[in-house]
């Protein structure tokens, strides 16, 4: 038994005769930063796919609040909480930032044009705002189009969005790619907000002065194998970088 909130157990993937995952399990807890790294190929895209639901495993067991689960598409892992960022944040530039939270979810008006599918547009906006502030956003406003913004104001839009829906884990795959220092800090400070209002957060990054700021444990990949899994106090940049590389020796499984 543990107290794991999202929890996967003995996961392998293989793509042909590439093995992209083999024996991983892994786990977050409620109110943790967990931080996933491995070198290029090391199979963390494979994971979140199959964390996220978009791919499924060809063994292993996926486990919300110690309960199995399969996700046979990304929406049934949606519908679990489970919000998944990837590294395209998916945006759309010409519509407002409260159309952008609520895109595929959009608000509808009861009434006669309901059926219509009738955009509550103004409730929309309030609402965006009202949650992007509560993920500890500051874009100034909701109904500025998203080409308006700078590229890290984009980016806190799509994680806000993600955290406003997510009820119980987000899975940020690469946030603070391409995003100057001050950016990135604004979206460790979201990280840091959705780790208070209690999610579960996987956080992949290459960038590892990140991942040792904002994370609780580190768990590291490679060639598809879990190789180290330890509080984050037990990692520093050097020794997080030579047990990404192989240089430092895996703890023996
Ligand atoms: N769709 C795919 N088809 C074939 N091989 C794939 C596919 N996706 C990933 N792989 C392979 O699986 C391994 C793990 O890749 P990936 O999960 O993308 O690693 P990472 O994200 O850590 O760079 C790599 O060897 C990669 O080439
Ligand atoms: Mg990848």
């Amino acid at each position: 038994m543990n107290d794991y909130l999202y929890e996967v157990r003995g996961i392998s993937k293989n793509y042909g005769s590439v093995v992209a995952l083999e024996d991983v399990s892994l786990g977050v807890r409620a109110g943790e930063v967990l931080g996933l790294v491995g070198d290029n190929g090391a199979g963390k895209s494979t994971l979140v796919k199959v964390l996220s639901g978009a791919h499924q495993p060809d063994v292993g067991d996926i486990l919300l609040d110690g309960v199995e689960h399969t996700w046979r598409t990304p929406h049934d892992a949606l519908e679990a909480g489970i919000e998944t960022l990837y590294q395209d944040s998916g945006l759309a530039p010409n519509l407002s930032v409260g159309a952008n939270v609520f895109l595929g979810r959009e608000l509808t008006m009861p009434g006669p044009l309901g059926r219509l599918g009738f955009l509550a547009n103004r409730r929309m906006e309030t609402v965006a705002h009202e949650e992007l502030d509560r993920a500890g956003i500051g874009v100034a406003s909701a109904d500025r189009t998203v080409s308006e913004l700078s590229g890290g104001q984009r980016q806190a839009v799509a994680i806000g969005r993600a955290v406003a829906w997510a009820r119980k884990v987000i899975i940020l795959d690469e946030p603070t790619n391409h995003l100057g220092a001050r950016q990135a800090n604004e979206v460790l400070d979201v990280i840091r907000a959705a780790k208070t209002k209690g999610l579960g957060v996987i956080f992949i990054s290459h960038t590892l002065p990140h991942v040792l700021e904002v994370t609780d444990r580190i768990v590291v990949l490679r060639l598809g194998r879990v190789v180290k899994d330890a509080p984050t106090s037990a990692f520093d940049a050097q020794s997080l970088l030579g047990t990404i590389t192989g240089l430092i020796g895996a703890d023996a499984p």
